[in-house]
């Protein structure tokens, strides 16, 4: 279980500034969403986690010590799954093991891959299957196995359920729910990216909700340790209705503060 402090975190990728003075302390083992509408800067907020970015300005420290670049303490699911489409489901999952657990052998590799797929319930049948022969909700389950199999402590996720229909990522909601409460001693640090609030709310343990132009974090709500996870979440807390208001409230707000200029998102100057 590692902790996770981003301070005073900016950054921009030429002279438009996309993140502005980021905080965040986070205890290991939250399950954090990072809420926000679609460009406020979430996967960069994300990038920069997983050391595919570099601060412009603060910084990340994971137990205290500033992150250097990718790391394998920091696995990562995006939403276009990242698997190699040339290798069958379970050689994607050995080839992550090989990189992780260097003593390992092929054939427990093999075993474990199979064994890893089985956990995350995809069929037998689609374990020698190419990513391209498999649902995007089995592809899904293939990476979340993947990135449970190197076993990170902290796990990065870039709107994994996105292009999912609502049965599929309820179910998979689910998942991610049960494999990261399985190791409640050890539970992952995890950061889930979404823009629907319904999801946050459903997955979270705390809840930072990004405004945009620059991304800076505009709220942020923590569940206390009771917090119920999953599809009950909404029956264990009648609360939750309220918050999901002021949620949808404050992403609105953030949105009507911009107005379109030139084909273009621009802030209407502050009165
Ligand atoms: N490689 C890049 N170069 C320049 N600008 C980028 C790059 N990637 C993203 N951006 C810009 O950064 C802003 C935030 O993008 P992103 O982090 O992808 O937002 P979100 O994930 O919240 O939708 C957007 O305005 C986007 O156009
Ligand atoms: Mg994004």
């Amino acid at each position: 279980m590692l902790n996770v402090a981003v301070a005073n975190l900016s950054f921009a990728y030429d002279e438009t500034p996309i993140l502005a003075g980021v905080d965040m302390q986070v205890e290991a083992g939250s399950f954090v969403c990072l809420l926000g509408q679609s460009g406020c800067g979430k996967s960069t907020l994300l990038r920069l986690l997983a050391g595919l970015e570099k601060p412009s300005a603060g910084q990340i420290r994971v137990e205290g010590r500033p992150i250097a670049g990718p790391g394998l303490e920091r696995g990562v699911v995006f939403q276009d799954y990242g698997l190699f489409p040339w290798m069958s489901a379970s050689e994607n999952i050995a080839i992550a093991l090989k990189q992780k657990f260097k003593t390992l052998n092929a054939a427990e590799r093999r075993a474990l891959a199979r064994e890893r797929l089985a956990e995350v319930e995809l069929p037998s049948a689609s374990f020698d299957k190419f990513p391209g022969q498999l649902s995007g909700g089995m592809r899904q389950r293939c990476a979340i196995a993947r990135a449970f199999a190197i076993d990170p402590p902290i796990l990065l996720m870039d709107e994994p359920f996105a292009a999912l229909d609502a049965v599929t990522r309820a179910r998979l909601q689910e998942l991610v729910i049960a494999l990261w409460r399985k190791d409640a001693r050890r539970r992952k640090t995890v950061f889930f990216v979404t823009h629907d609030v319904d999801e946050a709310l459903t997955l979270a343990t705390d809840i930072y909700v990004l405004g945009q132009s620059p991304g800076r974090i505009v709220h942020r709500h923590s569940f206390g340790r009771d917090k119920v996870l999953g599809r009950d979440a909404f029956r264990g807390d009648p609360g939750l209705f309220a918050l999901r208001s002021q949620l949808i409230g404050i992403i609105n707000e953030e949105v009507s503060a911009f107005r379109i200029l030139d084909g273009g998102l621009a802030r209407e100057a502050a009165e």
